[in-house]
């Protein structure tokens, strides 16, 4: 008998195929999974293959014992209760390195995004707005090489944009949670890193420890005109303290990621000029999408076919079987 996958997610035909081949799938292809469709189709899967769109709860985990494998097309596995899937000794596979250098070079355009005033001079063109003479504080932004950027996190995606923005000329300082060494990147202190810095880039992964690391009060100690850079996860920064800062005008900021997402249409975040808005889209180039499939579906095989997954986000599962 095929062994039974729940793919949460549309995908295209061409991993589809193979698929299907080899197990029995099911695909959920209508938007997002209410939760109650996961709970009742999960009941009759040995697998299943998600993102970050489903959240793979403590319960549907305890509920469903036969569960094998839990792939997911994504690095973070924040939309997974991990600790629920370890005591299981249920094996969750992510997608780690492949999207490293597509989220620093999306970095590094919301960077330039706002220190360059890109998007709100693209909307003053397209307005109409653009009558007057060339002068020489129009429009003015700062630049790359004369800033100090800190790097908040020094793992793959935080060296990946320490060495962009040193090619820039920039002066780089980084703090880790783990003391790290990094040639190139003075480490600091994080609270001295969020007042010396011009420009802040968080790349730490969403923990319960990392849980509002940006808090109101390092929001505060920010210079004022300085940009703050989030391609990692909404939950790092207190989103509301960082509206008010934004909204006072005293910061600017870059977002590819929000506390919740799809962000709310009531957000304040809509309407502020001095932000730049992405919707969650740090791996999204073709390629880089595809290595993540690929790795997603490695995982998945080999969880089916009861091997070690090559890319497991809790090997510590294996333990407790
Ligand atoms: C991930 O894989 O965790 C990313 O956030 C997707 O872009």
């Amino acid at each position: 008998m095929k062994s039974r996958v729940l793919i949460t997610l549309p995908l295209p035909a061409a991993v589809l195929g193979p698929l299907k081949t080899k197990f029995d799938i099911q695909v959920w292809d209508d938007g997002p999974m209410p939760q109650l469709q996961i709970a009742e189709l999960a009941k009759t899967t040995d697998a299943i293959l998600c993102s970050l769109g489903t959240a793979i709860t403590a319960d549907l985990i305890r509920s469903n014992p036969q569960l094998t494998t839990i792939s997911s097309i994504s690095v973070g596995v924040d939309h997974i209760d991990m600790e629920a899937a370890t005591a299981a000794g249920l094996p969750v596979g992510h997608t780690p390195e492949v999207l490293v250098d597509s989220t620093a070079d999306l970095a590094l355009a919301l960077m330039l995004a706002t220190t360059r005033r890109i998007v709100e001079a693209d909307r003053f063109v397209r307005e109409g707005q653009w009558s007057s003479d060339w002068s020489t504080d129009f429009f003015l932004g700062s630049d790359l090489s004369r800033a100090t950027v800190g790097i908040v996190g020094l793992g793959p995606t935080g060296l990946a944009v320490a060495k962009r923005v040193r090619a820039f000329g920039a002066n780089v300082i980084g703090w880790n949670r783990t003391e790290r060494e990094v040639s190139g990147v003075r480490n600091i202190a994080l609270d001295d890193l969020f007042a010396e810095a011009d420009i802040i880039s968080v790349h730490t992964a969403a923990t319960p420890e990392t849980h509002h690391l940006v808090s109101a009060d390092r929001l505060a100690m920010m210079k004022p005109g300085a940009v703050i850079i989030n391609t990692a996860r909404g939950s790092v920064i207190d989103e509301s303290a960082l509206i008010a800062a934004l909204s006072s005008g005293r910061i600017r900021a870059g977002l590819d990621v929000y506390a919740q997402e799809p962000i709310a249409k009531s957000s304040p975040l809509l309407v502020l000029d001095n932000v730049v808005l992405m919707p969650h889209l740090g791996s999204a180039t073709a390629a880089t999408r595809q290595a993540m499939i690929e790795r997603a579906y490695v995982n998945l095989v080999a969880g089916l076919e009861g091997k070690p997954l090559p890319w497991c986000a809790n090997p510590e599962a294996y333990s407790s079987r």
